[in-house]
């Protein structure tokens, strides 16, 4: 989180950290290991409120009187619901683009899309785009509080906060375990954001994967790269498996998914290099039969419902810190 000039006070004003400074949520990189705790303590809280795993509860209202706009040029299930859920719980009045029937079709840019929203009274836009850097953009081109729900392959703040939060709680807590992240690593917006939130949480990270999609990652502070699955996997505390993107694996990378499956996927047999117990992580959606088995995907160790059940909390903690 961070930009804008004036610090925001933060919705508990018994809160450790005093102000929260951070006006938009742009990527996860610049939090404080305090700050990203804060978050995930206030999703824990969150949760609590909304009655464990059940459906909406009361409102808390730190989104009273707002408007949030939900952009997302890009498709999304779980982001852009569990955002809107987590608006409407806070009290926010909830405003869907729906980009494929706007006028984004006859050309309308980003930023006059995102002024018109302005316009109408929308006061946060949630925004997904296939551009890295379009949250920054639409930041200095509008007087809105953004969101990023994930900008190109750089970043997927809300979810590295909801897999932080799933990994501390199964792990009972990140400093000194051993993550291991498996797939397009090159590629992916939530591996890097998770690398960043979970380095800086005291976690290290083994990135492994075919070597045109982990490459340069070794460059990282915190994180290591495997050549193998075998050494990615030996030992791992939790490993997070990614979507294949079709389209990419068809661009390079790999000769083909069924290689790329026969080399890289995961199964239950293979898991077993893991820590004993090591849980299984995936950001859905899944590609059953590529970078897991569909057994694996709805095993004991799979922790995939509690990430989604995380994404609602997770996300109404960050409008709370954010909230003017
Ligand atoms: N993990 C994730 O971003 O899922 P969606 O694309 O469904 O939002």
């Amino acid at each position: 989180m961070t930009g804008g000039a004036a610090p925001q006070p933060v919705a508990d004003p018994l809160h450790p950290l005093g102000p929260w400074p951070h006006r938009h949520l742009f990527d996860v990189d610049h939090l404080s290991r305090e700050q990203l705790e804060v978050c995930l303590d206030l999703a824990v809280e969150m949760r609590e409120r909304r009655g464990g795993d059940q459906p909406p509860g009361p409102s808390p209202g730190a989104l009273a009187g707002q408007t949030v706009g939900l952009a997302f040029y890009e498709g999304s299930t779980r982001t852009r619901v569990s955002f809107e859920l987590a608006a409407r719980e806070m009290g926010a009045t909830t405003v869907d683009l729906a980009v494929a029937g706007s006028s984004v079709g006859k050309g309308e840019s980003l930023a006059d899309t995102l002024r018109t929203l302005e316009r109408t009274g929308v006061t946060t836009v949630v925004l997904r785009h296939s551009a890295a850097g379009a949250p920054y953009l639409a930041a200095r081109m509008t007087g809105l509080r953004i969101v990023n729900g994930g900008d190109g392959a750089h970043a997927h703040p809300t979810q590295a906060l909801l897999d932080a939060l799933t990994l501390r709680e199964a792990l009972g807590g990140l400093a000194g375990k051993r993550v291991a992240i498996v797939g397009d690593v090159a590629h992916s917006r939530v591996a890097r954001s998770n690398i960043h939130a979970l380095t800086r949480l005291g976690a290290s990270v083994r990135v492994g994967g075919p070597p045109a999609w982990v490459r340069g990652f070794e460059l990282w502070p915190g994180v290591s790269v495997s050549g193998t699955l075998a050494e990615a996997l030996r030992d791992a505390d939790a490993v997070m498996t990614l979507r294949v993107q079709l389209e990419r694996a068809a661009a390079g990378g790999v000769a083909s998914l069924r290689e790329y499956s026969s080399i890289w996927g995961l199964t239950e047999e293979r898991m077993e290099l893991a820590a004993p117990g090591a849980p299984l992580l995936h950001p859905g959606p899944t590609n059953e039969g590529v970078e897991l088995t569909a057994e694996l995907a709805s095993s004991e160790r799979s922790l995939i419902g509690r990430q989604v059940r995380n994404g609602v909390p997770v996300r109404m903690a960050v409008f709370s810190l954010l909230a003017p």
